[in-house]
């Protein structure tokens, strides 16, 4: 437990050696446990955070379990088709209402004591025939004094978020230019999640993967390597070829783009495709080789490089969320999703290719987990904690956003940028001073 001072002294010390423009980065606070706690607060009690896909919750009464920053919290489908966003915690004595990962019910009642709760979040009393309620509250209960408590709901392209914070800005503010890319994987077509989330655990802070996703497209040729050497890819080019964007409000990502007359998505899809997106949009998915990012602070996204599966062009899309369980833990889940009206051979390549690459036991989730552990340990290090070891984020510093490219936010030339990372930094420092000194 650290006291005011130094608490205001760790926002000092933030604020003095963060230093995104100038491309630089302190270590330690990838995983420090005094910054993780002031995460806790000032980021993951204050932004937008990505919950889960609309097709998770499809019929009235359907829900997921989720986090938000620690707390658990449902996200359900009300009887009036409406998904909102509740707190898992009884009113009662705070025990979890939900304590599985997903299900269908008419109301939610507590393993406790049996308090329940209706699907809009409303209290209902304690359960059929209102055990000993008559004895136990002869005066009454205020029904809504005791509503469940409701975060901030709202989605975009089929995608849930949720926050705190109840005045702040809409969702469609905060992911502003970011929707023209997003369209591009989450609004193409009808999607929808394949099966259940794989989750697994890494000992690595969750900042690491983020900022992977959202601007380090550098590490493919070394990290994973493998590709080019198995002949599954010519050369290294899809980390280098394509554009760098940063669309502001910390969000960033790296298209990979195909010279090929053709595109590599299904012929099936594409009437599909040009009603939902803008010609633009439309053209730029044409070419598309393969598509990361990261929505801050902790929703990833990829559309990894295509490969050549028997015969045809096949990637398997993924989304990811970093959920923070400590300051050097990180609990990963991992959804495929796919176009619900694909062709059936899209469907069955698209996710061999997503388990082969990616998910638990993933060929690429292999290479960057053991680089994000060990970047970890030496985040945790006395000389990282003293604040000596600090990162060079200074890739692109000096470039210029094209002026020519059809979608918004900054775009660089080639994918050798660290633009979006240094907005990211520059976001999370912003979110950090934020907050009030005590
Ligand atoms: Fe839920 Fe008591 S804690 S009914
Ligand atoms: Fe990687």
């Amino acid at each position: 437990m650290v006291t005011a001072t130094e608490r205001n002294e760790l926002i000092d010390r933030l604020e003095r050696t963060v230093e995104p423009e100038q491309g630089w980065i302190p270590m330690f606070v990838y995983s420090d446990p005094d910054v993780y706690r002031l995460e806790l607060e000032r980021v993951f009690g204050k932004t937008w955070l990505f919950l889960a896909h609309e097709s998770e919750v499809p019929n009235p009464g359907s829900f997921v379990v989720r986090d938000m920053g620690e707390q658990s919290v449902i996200v359900g489908r009300g009887d009036d088709e409406t998904v909102r966003v509740f707190l898992n915690s009884c009113r009662h004595r705070g025990m979890k209402l939900a304590c599985e990962d997903f299900g269908e019910v008419e109301n939610w009642r507590c393993p406790y004591h049996g308090f329940t709760y209706g699907s809009k979040g409303e209290f209902m009393g304690t359960m059929r025939g209102a055990p000993f309620e008559r004895k136990a509250y002869p005066q009454g209960l205020d029904k809504d004094a005791l509503r469940l408590i409701e975060a901030r709901c709202e989605t975009y392209d089929g995608l849930i978020f949720a926050t705190w914070d109840r005045d702040g800005e809409s969702l469609e503010e905060f992911l502003g230019d970011a929707r023209w890319y997003l369209d591009l994987l989450f609004g193409r077509a009808e999607m929808e999640v394949v099966g259940v989330p794989q989750k697994w655990v890494v000992p690595s802070g969750w900042k690491l993967p983020s900022d992977n996703f959202t601007s380090d497209a550098y590490h493919t040729a070394t990290a994973h390597s493998f590709l080019g050497r198995l002949g599954l890819t010519k050369g290294v080019d899809f980390g280098r070829d394509g554009y760098h964007v940063s669309p502001g409000h910390g969000h960033g990502l790296g298209i990979g783009i195909h010279f090929d007359e053709e595109s590599y998505f299904p012929p099936e899809l594409q009437d599909e495709y040009r009603s939902n997106l803008s010609e633009d949009q439309y053209k730029v998915l044409s070419r598309l080789k393969n598509l990361h990012g990261n929505i801050f602070p902790h929703m990833s996204f990829l559309q990894p490089n295509f490969i050549e599966l028997g015969g045809r062009k096949v990637s398997g899309m993924m989304l990811r969320v970093w959920q923070p369980i400590g300051h050097d833990r990180l609990q990963v889940w991992s959804w495929h999703l796919i176009e619900k009206n694909g062709p059936q051979w899209w469907k069955d390549a698209a996710k061999a290719a997503y388990v082969q690459t990616f998910g638990s036991s993933g060929m690429f989730d292999q290479d960057d987990t053991e680089n994000w552990e060990l970047q970890t340990k030496n985040a945790n290090s006395a000389l990282a904690r003293e604040g000596e070891i600090v990162l060079h984020y200074g890739m692109g510093l000096e470039g210029e956003p094209l002026t020519e490219f059809p979608g918004p936010g900054a775009v660089y030339d080639g994918k050798f940028s660290e633009a979006a990372g240094r907005v990211y930094w520059r976001t999370w420092l912003d979110l950090i001073l934020a907050g009030e000194r005590s």
